[in-house]
This record gives C-alpha cells, structure tokens and sequence, in this order.
C-alpha cells in the first residue's frame, strides 16, 4: 500500500493527478494538502469524498504544523508538491503569493520531508523556469533563465529542491513539464478561457501579434509521466516532460473557433503581456530514454477537453463570476 500525500490536490494536474492515481492503484492511499485559494475546488474531487483511502486537509504548505501533523498521522511514501500559484498575469500584478507559496512553501516542504524521512519527494517545477527560446530546445542541463516572478519562484523552488538532495541526500527528483490541457482546468489559462469564452460568445483575447509558441502536454500524460518517474525515475535528477505539440497561440485559437463552430470575428487582438516569453520548448530524451513518451494524440485530447467544457458548464459558470470577474474586466479591460 502506497501513501501520497499530494499538495495542491485540488487545483488542475493535482486532482487529475488523484483520479489517475485510485484509477491504477487499488491501494493507494492519498493525503490531499490544499489552501483552497480561488484555483482551488473541492468539486474537482467530489467523488473521492467518501472513500477510506482518501484524507483531506484545507492548510497551506506554508504552515510547518499542519505539514508535520500530516507527517507524523500517515507516514506518507512519496511527497507530490503540485501547490503554487501557478498563472503568468496574477504574477506580474501581486507577486507576492508566489514568491510566499512557491518557494517558501516548497522550503518548508522539503524542511520536514527532511525531519521524517520518505521514499520520494517529487517537485512539480515547469519548463518555464528555462525562459524563452527561439530555435532549439532546452534540455535539463541547460541554464535557466526565468523571465517573470512565477517562472523566477518555481526556478527557486527547484533548485531548493535540488539542494536538500545534494547537501541532505533527500530522494528528491525534479519534473519540468511543458503546458498541459484538459479537463479541471481554471478557465484563466489560454484554452479553458478560449474554450469557455467561444461557448459563450465572447471574445477570445490573444495577446500581442499572438506567434508566440507553447509544447501542449495532455494532463494525463503528464499524470502517467510522474508516474513513471516515481518509479522508474533516479533520484538527484531532473526530467523534461513535453507533449511534442508545439503550436502558437493563433492555431490554438483557430482551432477552438472551429471545434466550437464560432466565427473568426471572436479572435480579438490585445495588447502583450509584459515579458511575454516567445516561446518554450523542451528535449525530451531523458525520459523516453528510460521509456516513457505521451500516449494521447493532439487532436483528439483537445477534442475531448473542448467537449468535457462544453458538457461541464456547471464546473466552470460559478468560476467565471464574482472575484473572477473582476479580475477579468481589469485585466482585460482592452475588450
Ligand atoms: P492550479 O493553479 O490549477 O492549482 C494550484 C493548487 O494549489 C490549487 O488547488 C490551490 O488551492 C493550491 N494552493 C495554492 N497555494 C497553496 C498553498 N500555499 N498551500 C496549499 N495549497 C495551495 O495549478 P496547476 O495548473 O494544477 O499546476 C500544478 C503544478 O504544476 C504547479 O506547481 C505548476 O507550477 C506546475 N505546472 C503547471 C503547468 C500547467 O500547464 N498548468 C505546467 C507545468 C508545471
Ligand atoms: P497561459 O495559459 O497563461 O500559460 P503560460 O503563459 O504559462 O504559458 O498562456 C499560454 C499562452 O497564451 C501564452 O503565450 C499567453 C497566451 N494568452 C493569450 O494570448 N491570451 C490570454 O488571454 C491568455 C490567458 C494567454
């Protein structure tokens, strides 16, 4: 029986994370750490509610006594840190949560996985902590280069990370994945926004000359990646993980258009985003050398994950309203 206590559970790749984990595991215990901040959503996870393999505390990875507390309780196997605040434009207007979660939270996660020991502390970092790059591809020993306070706090975190392993030996291994896609997703990053505005008939906001390049990783490869790297993954090491879908934003854009058969005059042009990285892109050999590589087809995810939001407008209205919304009028105020 495995136990993992999973931070930031119920935001997007951590709850999709869970569901992957009770789908392949009959076992597996999980111990959910979450804030609960607006990207936060217990709905996320409504069906695990009752099961007895199943712990939920609302708490922030900040606080060393409810970390401990959860240490001590379920003695967990493997430490999974998905908790950030994790979007671009918040970072640039109120960094300060970032700089407080992603990188303290992350020392003080890494403090008491030291205190108490464990199998594996996997932390969740990004391909963004590279920076931009215009021809090639970063691979995991290339330099990092972060442009904006949520790159620069998840490169902090990561190379705390790194640290705690080389100077305490905690089994500490380092995954930077590509941008993922799919369902749970809150519909302030590109395609769940793109998606849900053109369901509603409002416009899709591309920013800048709207060139600029994203590899799209489907969230369930990016789940079975972690996986995999629990696993088969060396401790020490740092792994790229990309979907091998680089498209720029406007082939995004036309193709939600076209799946949700919305006309053209919805793509609107709007001022960049300050530092707006080019574009990012990652080799991946690491990881298929030692035999993983994405299962899922660009296309059809994007179908599916276009329809999940078209099916789940009961997920995604009540976030598209109150603090939301003003956050999206001021942000947005070109529209
Ligand atoms: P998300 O914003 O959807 O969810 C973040 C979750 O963390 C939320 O449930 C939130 O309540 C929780 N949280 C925030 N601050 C917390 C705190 N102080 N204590 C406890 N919980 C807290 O994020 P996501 O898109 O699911 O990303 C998860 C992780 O994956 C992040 O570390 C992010 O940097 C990384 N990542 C994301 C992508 C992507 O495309 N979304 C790509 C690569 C890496
Ligand atoms: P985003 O989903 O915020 O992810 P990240 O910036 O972390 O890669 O944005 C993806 C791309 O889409 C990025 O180039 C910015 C662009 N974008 C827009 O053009 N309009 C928008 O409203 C948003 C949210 C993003």
């Amino acid at each position: 029986m495995k136990k993992y206590f999973i931070t930031g559970g119920c935001g997007f790749i951590g709850s999709n994370f869970i569901r992957y984990i009770f789908n392949h595991d009959d076992s597996a215990v999980i111990i959910n750490l979450d804030k609960l901040t607006y990207a936060g959503n217990l709905k996320n996870l409504a069906e695990f509610n009752n099961s007895e393999r199943y712990f939920f505390y609302q708490g922030d990875i900040c606080d060393s006594k409810i970390v401990k507390e959860i240490f001590k309780k379920h003695k967990p196997d493997y430490l999974i840190n998905f908790a950030a605040e994790t979007h671009v434009d918040r970072s640039l207007g109120e960094p300060d949560d970032f700089i407080q979660t992603d990188i303290f939270g992350a020392f003080n996660l890494l403090e008491t996985a030291r205190e108490f020991g464990l199998e594996r502390f996997i932390q969740i970092s990004t391909d963004e902590v590279y920076g931009s790059i215009e021809k090639g591809s970063f691979s995991e020993t290339d330099a990092l280069m972060p442009r904006n306070p949520y790159s620069a706090s998840k490169a902090g975190a990561d190379r705390l990370a790194y640290s705690y392993f080389a100077t305490y030996d905690l089994p500490v291994i380092i995954t930077r994945a590509s941008n993922n896609y799919g369902p749970y997703q809150f519909p302030e990053k590109l395609i769940p926004l793109f998606v849900t505005n053109a369901i509603e008939d409002k416009k899709l906001p591309v920013y800048g000359d709207g060139k600029n390049v994203r590899d799209w990783l489907y969230v369930d490869d990016h789940c079975e990646a972690i996986q995999y790297i629990i696993d088969s993954g060396k401790v020490g090491e740092i792994y790229n993980i990309g979907g091998g879908n680089e498209l720029t934003n406007i082939q995004i854009t036309d193709l939600i258009l076209k799946e949700t058969n919305k006309p053209e005059s919805l793509k609107q042009f709007i001022r960049d985003r300050l530092g707006h990285d080019r574009r990012y892109s990652l080799n991946c050999e690491k990881l298929t050398n030692i035999g993983w590589r994405p299962k899922h087809d660009f296309h059809k995810a994007m179908k599916f994950t276009i329809d999940w939001y078209k099916q789940n407008g009961d997920w995604w209205k009540p976030l598209k309203s109150g603090e939301y919304l003003k956050y999206y009028k001021k942000h947005y105020k070109e529209l």
